[in-house]
């Protein structure tokens, strides 16, 4: 918020606020209280910005465009852009990487491939940390300095922690990552060691770090920039205000995400939301997500739902069903208990989207697909082709529908996948019904092999031919 908007707040008694989303409590508290769930009755909180001061303004999308060209840096990082936005004052110590900024590329291989005219991908990949969380963290640690916070903490599948370890270093905090052993990429990991994060290797998988997370919520000096953290996902938001910007305000159609832990879908349902509260887009997007057969929580849920229940603005469950034991070579989104779901849902109940499965074979090939458009990213991101080429297929979208994909980790995070899959020796660990360990192949119908090639030009030549 700038200070002029702040100080009209102040005056006028409306002032950004925390509240919690579940509608018989809807208590608020101030936005400068550390507090990451609601006190009074645990539900999720929200940022709410006081958004009618701003409409009678002058039109932000121009104010917006105008930063494009200036050196400030805070006009120069795709989230404090969209500052008016955001739940701080103007003088607060921004902690930037210069994130944001991300290209949204036309994929016309990949729009074949799903059944549509022409697909678009917002590749969030690009970001400082080759990852969307950055989009979040630079909001989450300004916040930390802000709070007089010493250490940042969080769990992660990886990218996460890569992100928080970055943006902790350039703010000077103390950082620690709580990771499941043996079931991040080693390249973001390698990011994480480098940035000097404390990296602690939890004997356990991601839902069990998530709840040492919430143990270490009460320890005042510690910060938690888990996507829990409302603060998070205004940072995350701005992405819808960044593509809408970059489609002129033309409202897509249909926006798909992959969904793990759910920050980012409850992100980009909040941000469309406030631009259509201001009135500067007409109608909201589809949101839908996709989710890893073996880690579908959500999914499951939503598929249990009864046709009334998939109304506008339906009152959501109260509880979702873990997943044990979650499964996915996508480990980024290996996820049995997501902490935002309830903000998720609600934000596709509201658009009318879905929220599907993908097996292991469909992300790997939907992955390789990207890839041929010239597009690299991450097993995850890629749950998203996968998702749109089914949801096509059972005439959820149009083939002429206008639809973006949103990638959400480069392709560099999992090279191991992405060379076990061209090689041909990339294999899913799954349980028989009998509950024994199998291992099931990945045949990539993309797949890319190197060839051994003679040292001559005849030989290179006849390669070449051997593959017109
Ligand atoms: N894609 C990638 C590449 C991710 O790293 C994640 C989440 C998601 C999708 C799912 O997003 O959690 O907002 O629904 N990664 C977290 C992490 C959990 O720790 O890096 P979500």
């Amino acid at each position: 918020m700038s200070d002029a908007i702040a100080k009209t707040a102040q005056k006028s008694g409306i002032a950004a606020v925390q509240r919690c989303i579940v509608p018989g409590c809807a208590a608020q508290f101030g936005f400068r209280e550390q507090i990451y769930v609601c006190p009074r009755c645990g539900g999720p909180l929200e940022i709410e910005i006081p958004l009618e001061l701003l409409k009678s303004g002058p039109d932000l999308r121009e104010r917006w465009q105008g930063r494009a060209a200036s050196h400030d840096p805070r006009d120069r990082s795709g989230v404090w852009r969209y500052r008016e936005l955001l739940p701080f004052d103007n003088d607060a110590p921004v902690v930037t990487l210069f994130e944001g900024n991300t290209p949204l590329f036309d994929a016309p291989r990949s729009a074949k491939y799903a059944g549509l005219k022409a697909l678009r991908l917002k590749h969030q990949g690009c970001n400082p940390t080759a990852s969307f969380k950055d989009t979040g963290m630079t909001t989450a640690v300004t916040q930390a300095k802000l709070l007089g916070a010493r250490t940042v903490v969080c769990a992660s599948t990886g990218n996460t922690a890569a992100s928080l370890a970055a943006y902790a270093a350039r703010a000077e905090l103390q950082c620690a990552i709580l990771l499941p052993q043996g079931q991040i990429s080693p390249a973001k990991l390698a990011q994480s060691m480098d940035y000097g994060a404390i990296i602690c290797e939890i004997a356990g998988n991601f839902d069990d770090c998530m709840r040492l997370i919430s143990e270490l919520s009460d320890v005042r000096s510690i910060y938690i920039a888990n996507s829990v953290n409302p603060f998070r996902i205004e940072g995350q938001k701005t992405v819808a205000f960044e593509l809408l910007a970059q489609c002129d305000w033309r409202v897509p159609g249909h926006v798909v995400v992959p969904g793990g832990n759910m920050g980012n879908s409850s992100a980009l349902g909040k941000g469309f939301d406030e631009m259509l509260r201001l009135g500067l887009i007409d109608r909201l997007p589809k949101i839908s997500i996709i989710q890893a057969e073996g880690s579908a929580p959500l999914a499951h849920l939503f598929a249990g739902l009864k046709p009334f229940e998939i109304v506008a603005d339906a009152s959501v469950p109260g509880e979702i069903a873990p997943v044990a034991n979650p499964r996915t070579l996508a480990t980024a989104i290996k996820i049995g208990a997501p902490v935002s779901w309830k903000k998720a849902l609600r934000a596709v109940l509201h658009t009318h989207g879905s929220i599907i499965t993908v097996s292991e074979q469909e992300i790997a090939d939907a992955k390789a697909i990207i890839g041929r458009d010239g597009i690299g990213c991450e097993p995850a991101s890629a749950t998203t082709v996968a998702g749109i080429r089914k949801l096509v297929a059972a005439n959820k979208i149009r083939s002429a529908e206008s639809v973006v994909a949103v990638l959400t980790g480069h392709v560099l995070k999992d090279p191991d996948y992405v060379s076990n899959y061209h090689r041909g020796t990339l294999a899913f660990e799954t349980l028989t019904e009998q509950g024994a360990a199998k291992s099931v192949p990945i045949v990539g119908a993309f797949r890319n092999v190197p060839q051994k090639v003679a040292a001559t030009k005849e030989a290179i030549l006849k390669s070449l031919e051997s593959r017109r």
